[in-house]
Parts: C-alpha cells; sequence; structure tokens
C-alpha cells in the first residue's frame, strides 16, 4: 500500500508529495503545524490540538486553510487512508507560496496546508517507557514565542542531536535563572522527594502540550500532589522521578539527566501510572 498525503486540497501519493519552492514554509519557515496521537483507531485530543492550531494560526495572522470542521474531516481521511490504528497525524499550515519577500504577500495568497499520517509500535513505546530515557540539559537559546507552535524548529533540532550524540533521546533547555523550560519536542516534569508532581506554568517559556493538559486533568481526577511552578535543573537531579509528556510518547519516564541518575534508575510509579491511565483522561474520536 501506499502511503497517502494531502496537500492543498487534493489527496496525493506521499512519494510524489510536494509544495512550491517558493512557499513561505520552505523559505521563512513561515508556519504552524500540530501531532496528534493516533490510537486504537482515534484521534486524540483533536478539539484541544486544533484550538492551539487556532492559536497559532490568529497569533502569526495566518488564516484557517479551509474551515476547521474540514480540516477534522482531512486528518480522519488522511489517518484511514494510511490504515494507520497506532500513531500521528501531521498538520502544518504556512502562510503559502509567493514570491519571496520578508513582507507578508498580498490577500489574495492562500495558506497551503499539508496533512499526513504514519504508524508506530506501541509496543515499541511501551518497552522504551518500561526502561526510561536519558535527557542531556542544553541552554535555553530560542526566541520568547514558544508559545506558537511554529515550524521554525532548528533550535530545537540541535539540541535533541546534541542529546542523541551523548546518548539521550531528549534535551532539557534550561533558562537564564537556572531554571528548566521544557524539552525539545516535550514537556517536562518531576516528582519531588516529597512525592509532588511539578510541572513549569504554561504562562510562559515552554509550549501548552495538549498532553500536558490531559495529564494536569488527570491528576486533579487522581488528586495526585501538584505545584504548577518553575523547578531548577539541581532539583531534577534531585528528584525521586522525571518524565515528559508530548502526542509521540505520552508519559515517557526520564531515569537520567546529564550524568545523574534520577531516583532508583527506574521508570518512577507516578509516571507509569500517569502513562497507563492517559488515555481515560481524554476526547478520543474514532477514526
Ligand atoms: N512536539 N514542547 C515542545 C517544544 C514540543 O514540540 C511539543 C510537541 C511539546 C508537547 O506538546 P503536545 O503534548 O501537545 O504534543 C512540548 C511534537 C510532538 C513534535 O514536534 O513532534
Amino acid at each position: 500500500m501506499s502511503r497517502i498525503a494531502y496537500v492543498n486540497g487534493q489527496y496525493v501519493r506521499h512519494a510524489d508529495a510536494a509544495v512550491h519552492i517558493e512557499d513561505r514554509g520552505y523559505q521563512f519557515a513561515d508556519g504552524v503545524y500540530e501531532v496528534c496521537e493516533v490510537w486504537n483507531n482515534q484521534i486524540v485530543d483533536m478539539p484541544r490540538h486544533l484550538d492551539r492550531l487556532g492559536r497559532s494560526l490568529s497569533e502569526l495572522s495566518i488564516d484557517w486553510p479551509m474551515s476547521r470542521a474540514a480540516v477534522e474531516f482531512v486528518l480522519r481521511q488522511v489517518v484511514r487512508r494510511n490504515k494507520v490504528h497506532n500513531g500521528i497525524v501531521y498538520i502544518q499550515v504556512t502562510r503559502g507560496v509567493s514570491r519571496r519577500d520578508h513582507f507578508f504577500p498580498p490577500e489574495t495568497v492562500a495558506p497551503s496546508i499539508v496533512v499526513t499520517a504514519r504508524s508506530s509500535s506501541p509496543a515499541a513505546g511501551q518497552a522504551l517507557a518500561e526502561t526510561g530515557i536519558s535527557v542531556f540539559s542544553y541552554p535555553e537559546n530560542r526566541w520568547p514565542r514558544v508559545d506558537i507552535k511554529s515550524i521554525a524548529l532548528l533550535p530545537n533540532c540541535l539540541a535533541k542531536q546534541s542529546a542523541k550524540e551523548k546518548g539521550g533521546k531528549e534535551a532539557w533547555y534550561v533558562d537564564a535563572d537556572g531554571n528548566v523550560t521544557e524539552g525539545g519536542s516535550t514537556n517536562a516534569w518531576i516528582v519531588t522527594k516529597e512525592g509532588v508532581l511539578v510541572t513549569r506554568p504554561a504562562e510562559n517559556g515552554i509550549l501548552r502540550g495538549i498532553t500536558r493538559a490531559g495529564i494536569l486533568d488527570l491528576v486533579a481526577r487522581e488528586g495526585l500532589a501538584f505545584e504548577e511552578r518553575a523547578f531548577s535543573l539541581e532539583e531534577a537531579y534531585d528528584a525521586r522521578e522525571a518524565f515528559v509528556t508530548a502526542a509521540t510518547n505520552i508519559a515517557m519516564p526520564v531515569v537520567r539527566i546529564d550524568e545523574r541518575v534520577i531516583g532508583n534508575g527506574h521508570p518512577g510509579s507516578v509516571a507509569t501510572r500517569l502513562r497507563e491511565l492517559f488515555h481515560t483522561a481524554t476526547d478520543l474520536k474514532v477514526v
């Protein structure tokens, strides 16, 4: 079966899918994106992802490429046509195709939209979660508007690659105050020695993760001890547990930060439980 992508109104073979060389996404990273988890033939938290997409678009004054209902339909179609039962669906919207010019193009230029989907193995994700991952700290060097889910991800690629070269799976950005902001493509959490779950407020310095929001719902439902506040890298080194969250990995235990072993070096019980229960606290839309 060949993979299918949706590009500006058409379903095309993934291998042939293309956008114009003067797409502003290509030339200026002038666009935004979302990644939704597909779990058991359902798209996880699609309304929240589309709310955030709308916010990112509006912060950059990019129009919706089509109605929100049409976007929902296309997301479902792309998942279905690619027979993705577990994996992700990706949507990218850019300011469109226009002669290269830093100024915005005329209003007649329509935004571009691309949707792709791909399968991933839940068993492989689970195996990783049973071992836990290593993360490496990295100086925060991104623009202040990381609340916008922009496709300008070069700093994130550099931070993650640097972690990979040291044997890690994620980078944790550390700001000028020594506090962890977030991961290269995840939100960051710790559980203190006293058993309190901590994550940084979403007001500044981080993307307001949709998985983060689902975990917060779960935390409230389960009545877990929780504080939304900044935490330092030093505090994280001494934590009982650490983990990261994203649509691509639910809650993924962290067992090493830099050269420090976290807790007893095994995935923590809080992260493991939140991972197990996660989908019970989400909105699931059958594909
Ligand atoms: N990344 N922070 C950053 C910088 C991210 O890129 C992401 C998601 C998150 C977690 O957000 P959510 O829970 O909504 O996935 C936090 C996606 C998965 C990516 O770029 O592939």
